[in-house]
């Protein structure tokens, strides 16, 4: 299977599923429990129709839209996603610069491969930091000084994650950073040995971010360890609002799924939120921020900027929550299967594919810039 063979979503999940080992691959495809919201992320999508306008003079499409003060010439970006260089060796770097050329923003995760810093200097567009609040405010305050003197825009910080969701497949596979696997898992790792060699001969894994304060020679660190012991489960509002106060600008959460936090979230000086469920990884049967969208904008949307993530796998459904009222979209496995299956080869290749949909889409619609969207060109279907 080539690169040039991709021209979905589930063609980049079908190559790297090839490239992956097994628990590689199930760690990003998998979700918690029965992974109900993971499906229904995307099926939410379909529930509402989309009704076009016509003979509307569309020659030429302005994609480009503003969110927390960024410009962007896409409504859509690269969410902060952890460990990307076990994914490719190229990680964050990739996802940095196809962000970068294709002038959108992206995210580094606090459990990124790549140091926020030298991500960058990549691109010259905004970037996020995701941020997790540790139980070590001494920790929690040196990765916000550390961003700022980075220059990043945006501090985001994930509010869905107060300890680790329920991953069976990762159970299954012993899927743990570095790698402590099971025979199961040490299985399917032999059988990958061009991943296995692409892995081995580059830069030995580390966390950045993390390392200083983390140490990762005692042992594997699973994920679901990381959020239950070192992540501060009795964080509250008032934290927040003091951490937003620290880093004195543009502050995000992301996570937020409900009205009454959405107002929160607002009271304490975000400029936005994102609607998420974490790609379904953490509490499965918890709605779809797709969902959720409308009735959050109809009470914030004009005091906050509202993002959502979760799904999306079309510039259909990008088209679907801007008229809903989100002003951007966050992209998660879309481009990191992506980037298993070729790097930033594949990761370009998908934000192209993206571009190229939404343009096709905007002419189909009778909507020349992302402004013009609005809930008359939405209906729900029962
Ligand atoms: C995950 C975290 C690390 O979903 O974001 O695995």
């Amino acid at each position: 299977m080539k690169l040039s063979d991709c021209h979905n979503f589930h063609d980049f999940r079908k190559m790297a599923k090839r490239r992956l080992p097994g628990p590689i691959f199930n760690y990003i495809d998998g979700a918690s429990d029965d992974e109900v919201t993971y499906r229904r992320n995307t099926a939410s999508f379909e529930d509402i129709d989309l009704v076009p306008n016509v003979l509307r003079g569309v020659r030429s499409i302005d994609l480009s839209t503003t969110v927390m003060g960024q410009k962007i010439d896409l409504p859509v970006y690269c969410s902060p996603t952890a460990l990307q260089r076990l994914f490719h060796h190229q990680g964050e770097r990739a996802v940095a610069a196809a962000a970068g050329k294709f002038g959108t923003m992206f995210g580094v995760s606090s459990l990124g491969t790549v140091s926020l810093e030298e991500a960058r200097k990549i691109s010259p567009r905004s970037q996020v930091y995701q941020f997790y609040f540790h139980k070590d405010r001494g920790l929690n305050r040196d990765m916000m000084d550390r961003a700022k003197g980075a220059g990043i825009e945006i501090m985001m910080l994930t509010v869905d994650s107060i300890t680790g969701g329920n991953r069976e497949r990762d159970k299954r596979t012993g899927f743990a950073i570095p790698f402590r696997l099971n025979l199961t898992g040490i299985t399917q790792f032999a059988t990958k040995p061009a991943w296995a060699i692409n892995y081995f001969t580059h830069e030995r894994f580390s966390l950045p971010q993390l390392d200083s304060h983390m140490r990762m020679e005692g042992g594997a660190m699973s994920i679901s360890r990381y959020f239950t012991e070192m992540l501060d489960d009795s964080m509250t509002w008032d934290d927040v609002a003091d951490m937003a106060r620290h880093w004195n600008g543009p502050f995000c959460l992301k996570g937020v799924m409900s009205v009454e936090d959405a107002k929160r979230a607002v009271d304490i000086g975000c400029r936005g939120i994102v609607l998420s469920n974490h790609g379904g990884r953490q509490l499965d049967g918890s709605r779809s921020a797709f969902d959720q969208l409308s009735e959050i904008v109809d009470v914030v949307g004009d005091k906050i900027d509202v993002m959502m993530d979760g799904g999306v796998q079309r510039g259909t459904h990008v088209l679907k929550a801007l008229s809903l009222g989100a002003k951007a979209v966050g992209l998660g496995r879309y481009y990191l299967f992506p980037l298993a299956a070729a790097g930033q080869k594949g990761v370009e290749r998908a934000l192209d594919l993206m571009r190229q949909e939404l343009t096709r889409d905007m002419k189909l619609m009778g909507c020349s810039s992302i402004c013009e969207l609005t809930r008359n060109n939405v209906r729900l279907r029962i």
